[in-house]
């Protein structure tokens, strides 16, 4: 394949999966003195996946907004007539830097991305906006606003992380039909800030018909929850006390998300979704002392072994452990699955998140998952991790 033609195919499959980051096209050596540089990035606008080209004049930036094929041709365009001799195409876990010689020829390099980041696939012009009404009365019960609508300013981190969660969320249920009513399980729901949130954006923004359930094991949260819903007159969102693990929910379940539910309640609700093929399961961890407790008892030897002397490694080594192999064990049920940052480790150092799309079942991967899921207990010297368990993926 020629540099270009890889350039086409890269670019057609980070519209795809909604990985595309950035694309920058820039070295322009074309007729349009004050043209610096060409900066192209994915956006949903009224629901429809866009590209948004913003073209930096010397003294001005023009924004132009087009679907995908005429943005192709619109590069091409830009590339093969117009001078631009470089361009950078930012993926999740990959720059692809495409030169043009004098020759006219591309010459391609690929680099690797450090830190994966997700798409934030929110319009500009939309961006701090998912929750729009802030007079709303839910946002005052949960101590967010004052009477006036303002955000506190004790209220600023939770805030952000409200607001950063929807943007997360919005893109992958943007790939969730819209023409049915969505059943969504929020489990842990805690004192509902997210679930809430969530909730007034998919009815109020989106129009989103959908049902939501938060799961939650303390009563008081649960009663609380629930008057602030009739209050807001939030019809179709309901707080049920119970355990995840022994949640049965009454319909399919087409999102499940967990977000710090504790140690193996997240392998509980995973396990939940999974049992329902929820088109979408979306967790964002806690403590992992399951795995943790594994790693101490049986003290494998490996190449790792000299790092597991320190406590702070210990933890970090059980975290990735188990969140992979919740990843693993995803994968194996046909989700295509991203890890990313949630929130910044300024606010939390619990900022890992999970999200499972459901795709088609691979036989050959399950095999392949089966065989790795083996060996990576056997090497790290874990005996058991509760998801592999429950799954059934150990026997
Ligand atoms: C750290 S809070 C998170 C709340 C909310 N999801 C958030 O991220 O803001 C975790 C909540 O999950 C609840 N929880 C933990 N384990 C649970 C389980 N097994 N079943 C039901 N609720 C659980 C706790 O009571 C707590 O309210």
């Amino acid at each position: 394949m020629s540099p270009f033609d890889h350039f086409i195919s890269s670019f057609d499959e980070g519209i795809k999966k909604q990985d595309l980051q950035k694309l920058t096209l820039s070295n322009y050596k074309g007729p349009e003195s004050e043209l610096k540089n060409v900066y192209i990035k994915l956006v949903l606008i009224k629901r429809e996946l866009m590209l948004s080209f913003v073209y930096r004049y010397k003294t001005k930036d023009v924004t132009k907004n087009f679907n995908s094929s005429d943005a192709l041709a619109t590069i091409l365009n830009l590339t093969e007539f117009k001078g631009f001799r470089n361009i950078s195409l930012q993926r999740t876990n990959e720059i692809l830097h495409f030169q043009r010689n004098k020759k006219g020829d591309w010459m391609e390099r690929r680099e690797n991305v450090k830190e994966e980041t997700f798409v934030n696939l929110l319009h500009d012009k939309q961006k701090e906006r998912k929750i729009t009404d802030l007079s709303k009365p839910y946002l005052q019960s949960l101590n967010l606003t004052d009477a006036s609508g303002k955000v506190y300013k004790s209220a600023q981190d939770k805030w952000k992380q409200i607001n950063h969660y929807i943007e997360i969320l919005s893109s992958s249920l943007a790939e969730l039909p819209k023409d049915k009513k969505l059943n969504i399980v929020d489990m842990g729901a805690g004192k509902g800030y997210l679930t809430f949130a969530l909730y007034d954006y998919l009815k109020s923004s989106l129009q989103q018909d959908v049902l939501v359930n938060g799961v939650e094991f303390r009563e008081d949260l649960v009663e609380f929850c629930n008057q602030v819903a009739k209050d807001s007159a939030f019809d179709d969102l309901h707080f049920v006390q119970g355990t995840i693990e022994n949640y049965k929910p009454e319909e399919k379940v087409d999102v499940l998300i967990a977000l710090h539910a504790c140690d193996t309640a997240t392998d509980d609700a995973i396990y939940k979704g999974l049992q329902d093929e929820s088109a979408l399961i979306v967790v964002a961890p806690c403590c992992h002392k399951q795995v943790r407790r594994e790693l101490e008892k049986f003290k494998a030897k490996n190449e790792l072994d000299f790092m597991l002397k320190y406590g702070i490694f210990l933890e970090r080594h059980a975290e990735m452990l188990t969140d992979s192999i919740r990843a693993l064990v995803l994968e194996y049920y046909g989700y295509e699955t991203r890890v990313m940052q949630f929130i910044s480790d300024q606010h939390t150092p619990k900022n890992v998140m999970i999200v499972g799309l459901k795709k088609e079942v691979n036989p050959n991967k399950q095999t392949q998952i089966r065989e790795k899921l083996k060996s990576i207990q056997e090497y790290f010297g874990i005996g058991y991790h509760h998801l592999v368990r429950l799954c059934g993926l150990d026997r």
